[in-house]
């Protein structure tokens, strides 16, 4: 029989072991299921739950069971302290190796990685007018054209009076022109215009003084018109070859040579007679469709498509330009960029505002 102090002490002799074993037998249950959780974790998401199922401050499994520790004896509390840090510092270990496991395997958020490559810039590209000027004064510098710049707030006496038609004259009326003063503002010069053709530059180049001439004049033209086939803003390509003996078959060539390199070997020309007053003779340029090749077609009607305007410049306009027409002669050109452009590429292009619309869908396309 035991004596009552005696049977006390064994119960809490028995009582201490118990709840010893018990804490140990719970954390290496716990540290065994932490273990095989951890077997299985791929990213850095499921590492995070586990650290949280476990470590989290408030409600980790291991957290929890460290509060129970209070049932334990207090002779035994540094014991299953010891065991209890021991299997925390094994979760934090763990944690710390899957994590940079991860890290390695470029899973990681936090991982850098110098030798990926950057994020792509998106790159713009020219317009596709600007593209068809470039390659039509390409054109031409081979053949020795040399590319001038002439003002688009122009006077109207580049534009029309040297041209061969005086105020007043009904041919203006073609030119449906924007007139920046209402009266001239200058006796010689007149009113000050937005030029509605290139032909302005011709003059303005004769009045150099340097002679043979042979240049191109790209530029944006302005005439007061605005529907599917026209924009008030617009380009036009001039060329202008003034030498002597300069006569039609060198307008001829030149034309034919530029169609055959910007629209293809295979298309022709043909000149229609036409009146220009600023030329004498007067033409205009068609090219074979190229469909049909000057068949007829649904596309072109007749074989042949429009392109635009060119003669040998009228001796009153060498006069202006101060050059003597019984010893010089020379040919002149202007064609819309967008109409050339547009043919040539068989745009099916129902409406040439498209061009200036900015809409990336089309633009992109180019
Ligand atoms: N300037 C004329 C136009 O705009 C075209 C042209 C240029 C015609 C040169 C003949 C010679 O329509």
């Amino acid at each position: 029989m035991l004596t009552k102090s005696q049977f006390w002490d064994y119960n809490s002799y028995i009582t201490k072991l118990f709840s010893l074993k018990k804490m140990k037998a719970k954390l290496e249950a716990l540290k065994k299921e932490f273990n095989d959780e951890a077997e299985k974790i791929k990213s850095l998401v499921d590492l995070e739950s586990l650290e949280n199922k476990y470590l989290s401050r408030k409600s980790g499994v291991l957290t929890l069971l460290m509060k129970e520790m209070k049932s334990v004896p207090k002779e035994e509390m540094p014991a299953v302290g010891k065991l209890a840090n021991e299997v925390k510092q094994f979760l934090t270990n763990k944690l710390e190796t899957i994590k940079s496991n991860l890290g390695n395997k470029n899973n990681s958020d936090t991982a850098f990685d110098p030798t990926l490559p950057g994020t792509e810039q998106p790159v713009g590209h020219l317009h596709m007018v600007s593209q068809a000027i470039r390659e039509i004064s390409g054109i031409f510098e081979d053949i020795g054209f040399q590319r001038e710049r002439y003002p688009e707030v122009e006077w109207d006496y580049y534009g029309f009076e040297a041209l061969n038609m005086p105020a007043g004259h009904p041919a203006r009326d073609e030119w449906e022109t924007f007139f920046i003063d209402r009266e001239p503002i200058n006796k010689k010069l007149g009113q000050r215009i937005l030029t509605p053709h290139t032909s302005s530059g011709q003059v303005r180049e004769m009045e150099k003084g340097e002679l043979p001439i042979r240049m191109t004049n790209i530029s944006k033209t302005y005439r007061r018109q605005i529907d599917a086939s026209h924009s008030p803003m617009f380009h036009q390509f001039e060329g202008l070859v003034i030498d002597k003996d300069i006569n039609i078959s060198h307008l001829k060539g030149t034309v034919e040579y530029f169609v055959k390199r910007f629209f293809g070997e295979d298309r022709e020309i043909r000149l229609r007679p036409h009146h220009f007053q600023f030329t004498e003779p007067s033409f205009e340029v068609d090219i074979s469709c190229g469909v049909c090749h000057g068949k007829g077609c649904k596309l072109c009607k007749e074989g042949w498509l429009e392109l635009a305007g060119a003669g040998m410049v009228h001796p009153n306009v060498l006069k202006a330009g101060g050059i003597d027409p019984k010893v010089y002669s020379g040919f002149a050109f202007g064609w819309g960029v967008e109409r050339c452009y547009m043919m040539k590429s068989g745009l099916n292009i129902d409406d040439i505002r498209l061009l200036y619309k900015n809409d990336l869908r089309v633009i992109n396309q180019f």
